[in-house]
């Protein structure tokens, strides 16, 4: 109660003094709005969202020797991870060093899984931020919104990750006003990205990397497209899911032609399925 009473006069004083609308950036503290609704003389509230309240900071240890990936794209994501280690003694002989990279592919074959690894590997924050939730439909909006979250990363010199980053290209309207402002977001993101600082990652992921633009595109010195996983590959990842659990549950039906994802859903519903009526049985037996 105090607090509420703290705040409800610290808001109608700043109200009072500036005689102007009080814009207020906040969570969603539904329960201050019955509160601000009380108060005589403040006539109008916005209620603003704070994009911070979007950014998943996610402290997952995801270890890249746990991620299924092909050879190719394994050395890539070694090279880029060891230039990183590497960056000031790189930066002395005037090399640059890759730090915006295009996920793309199929889902639930591991581009989240293997941003985290390389934040992890890298000892450095990563903030991951869907982009379906932010662009919104007052687009102007939308590029303050991603400048902030660009600010943020790269003064912490972290892994920004961005999730379903072909919403930037999806938005765009019928009417002519969409498609210029539309444009105008794409511009922001491009500048954004150019001077996006060296030390700090970029990581973007899409399942439909065709209809990003394509002066996006460009800006991305590593573009890695992650596959769905052929029958061998998937038997090596049954093998190992199906490890920890004692051998009388491991004799499932394998199904081919899905993702990681869909194989590991798959595997942990019949197991706990099969666990259930055991335990179950168990119980039976007790009672009887
Ligand atoms: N290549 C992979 N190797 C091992 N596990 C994977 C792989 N891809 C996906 N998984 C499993 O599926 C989950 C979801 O994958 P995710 O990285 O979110 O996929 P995407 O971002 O490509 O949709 C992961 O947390 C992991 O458990
Ligand atoms: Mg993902």
């Amino acid at each position: 109660m105090v607090e509420i009473e703290k705040w409800t006069g610290l808001i109608s004083s700043s109200f009072l003094k500036n005689g102007r609308v009080v814009e207020w950036l906040d969570k969603g503290t539904q329960y201050l709005l019955q509160w601000f609704k009380s108060i005589p003389d403040l006539n109008i509230i916005f209620f603003s969202m704070n994009v911070f309240d979007l950014i998943i900071n996610d402290k997952e240890q995801v270890l890249f020797n746990d991620i299924f990936l092909d050879e190719a794209n394994r050395q890539k994501f070694e090279q880029l991870i060891k230039e990183h280690k590497y960056i000031d003694e790189l930066s002395q002989y005037g090399l640059p060093v890759n730090n915006k990279i295009l996920l793309h592919g199929n889902s639930g074959c591991g581009k989240t899984m293997t941003a985290k690894a390389i934040a992890n590997t890298l000892g450095k924050n990563i903030l991951i931020l869907n982009l379906s939730n932010v662009v919104c439909s007052r687009i102007g909006e939308t590029s303050q919104n991603i400048k902030q979250v660009f600010d943020k990363a790269g003064r912490e010199k972290a892994v920004l990750f961005l999730d379903e980053f072909d919403q930037i290209g999806k938005a765009r309207g019928n009417d002519d006003k969409d498609v210029g402002e539309m444009r105008r977001l794409v511009n922001t993101l491009i500048q954004l990205i150019d001077y996006y600082p060296e030390k700090a990652l970029l990581l973007c992921a899409t399942n439909h990397p065709e209809i990003i633009d394509t002066a996006l595109l460009r800006r991305f010195q590593l573009r890695i497209n992650f596959e769905m996983p052929i029958p061998e590959v998937l038997d090596q990842y049954y093998n190992r899911l199906l490890s920890r659990f004692p051998i009388e549950l491991q004799n499932i039906e394998r199904k081919y032609n899905i993702s990681f994802a869909e194989a590991k859903d798959y595997t942990f519903t019949l197991v706990k399925s099969e666990l259930i009526k055991e335990l179950e049985e168990k119980q039976k037996i007790v009672k009887v």
